[in-house]
């Protein structure tokens, strides 16, 4: 690869006016050393940085690039519904094209509102639960991570973990009193809180395929056991799927797991690059929503039709290219593309469709626990050579890869075999 002189001169720039020169933390890749890339621009499954190096891109955006960057028909789409106003305070007909859209494809969702990030729809679904049922108290995992929410900011995954920070300042012990953490994979520690806690509990909330501390991926049986032990002490479930929602099938977990919540939590792929979130579930809960309602909720650009224009698009398209599948072979092929390249180094590839997650130690994972600090280690020491080698891997051993439909087969190979020799290096 080539320099990073233009990179690093922005890189510059920006630390004297933007705290750590980034908008995002994991975006300065203190985890992995070195200057980050500044992008440029995207094409396809590649990134351009502003020196003109080109990289096979595994972030795709955190996960919703779903059909890869600049996309010409979602591009075309932006456009088009930008050129007739980029926002109105008002409702208008796409808001409802994409309601109806969403609400057609998940199964649980009898109604949903657009927020305009995942944070502010998970929040947004923990407040109206607390309103709908009257309680305070929510189970959390450790390991998961729903936004940066006070309250939810306690044991969160992959950037908190990087940082070596176990919580966050600026968050009021009282506001995370109410928090409960209970570990991934271990019904014993929900029962104990509903044990003590019984009827204080609101809701619990899990990803339910963890993808913020690794990919954690979860027995059926557990996520069967949240829903029986939720419905029995009268507290709501949330499934927050900001990641797998639209990501690993049209129902996504829920469907997956033959499971229905009673909120969920949407965002990523469908605003198709832009910022969106969604939150949704059983009318009767919904419907205690402001203005029907007692719980508030509202956002000035809520709803902005650019942004569901960009995801009714991005849903278009998966609908007519059988992108589900596409994106379960395209995962499959690199699974197994760098199993053959990774050689002499203990490895487990945790994979759910386009979700996978490189981890150098020999067991498999369930709960952030059981993740071997060294493993995550030297994935953060071959980052920068893979990075030299063209391919733009998550900065940070915690966090997960994506596929998209733009990566072809030859791009999955090129890249498993830097991988592979970035390894075998090591
Ligand atoms: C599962 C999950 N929930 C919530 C969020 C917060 O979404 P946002 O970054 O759009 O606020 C994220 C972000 O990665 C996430 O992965």
């Amino acid at each position: 690869m080539g320099k990073l002189t233009v990179s690093e001169e922005l890189f510059n720039r920006a630390q004297k006016v933007i705290p750590g020169g980034v908008n995002s933390p994991v975006r300065a890749f203190a985890a992995v050393g070195g200057s980050p890339p500044f992008i440029e621009r995207g094409e396809g499954a590649e990134l351009i940085d502003c020196d003109g190096n080109r990289y096979i891109d595994f972030c795709c955006s955190w996960g919703p690039l779903i059909m890869g960057h600049a996309d010409s028909d979602v591009t075309a789409e932006i456009n088009r519904v930008a050129s007739k106003g980029c926002s109105f305070g008002a409702t208008t007909p796409l808001e409802v094209e994409l309601a109806e859209r969403v609400v057609s494809k998940v199964g649980p969702l009898e109604m949903v509102r657009f927020v305009s990030s995942g944070t502010e729809a998970v929040m947004s679904a923990i407040r109206l639960a607390r309103g709908f049922t009257g309680r305070d108290k929510i189970i959390k995992f450790d390991g998961c991570y729903h936004g940066h929410s006070d309250y939810l900011l306690v044991k969160a995954g992959s950037g908190l973990v990087t940082l070596g920070e176990p919580s966050s300042g600026g968050v009021p012990a009282d506001f995370a009193a109410h928090t409960l953490i209970a570990d991934l994979d271990d019904e014993q520690s929900v029962t104990d809180y509903f044990e003590k806690f019984g009827n204080e509990i609101a809701c619990i909330v899990i990803e339910p395929i963890p993808a913020n501390n690794g990919l954690l991926l979860q027995r059926p049986e557990f996520l069967k056991f949240l829903r029986e032990i939720s419905q029995k002490h009268g507290a709501l479930l949330i499934f927050d799927e900001v990641i797998s929602g639209f990501r690993v099938g049209w129902g996504g977990a829920a469907e997956m797991y033959h499971i229905t919540p009673d909120l969920m939590t949407f965002g990523k792929v469908i605003g198709g690059g832009m910022p969106v979130g969604a939150f949704g579930g059983r009318a009767d809960i919904m419907k205690k929503l402001a203005p029907l309602g007692s719980v508030y909720q509202a956002g000035t650009l809520s709803g902005n039709p650019v942004a569901m224009a960009a995801g009714l698009k991005t849903l278009d398209l998966l609908e007519q290219k059988d992108g589900f599948v596409k994106l379960n072979q395209l995962g499959q092929y690199f699974e197994k593309r760098l199993l053959e390249n990774i050689k002499d180094k203990d490895c487990c590839i945790m994979r759910f469709g386009s979700i996978i997650w490189l981890l150098f130690q020999k067991d498999q994972p369930r709960r952030a626990d059981k993740i071997d600090s060294t493993a995550i280690d030297f994935y953060n020491k071959i980052h920068r050579s893979i990075l030299d080698d063209g391919v733009y891997l998550p900065p940070s051993g915690y966090e997960v890869m994506f596929v998209s439909l733009a990566h072809t087969n030859d791009l999955l190979d090129r890249a498993a075999q830097a991988i592979g020799k970035a390894v075998s290096t090591g």
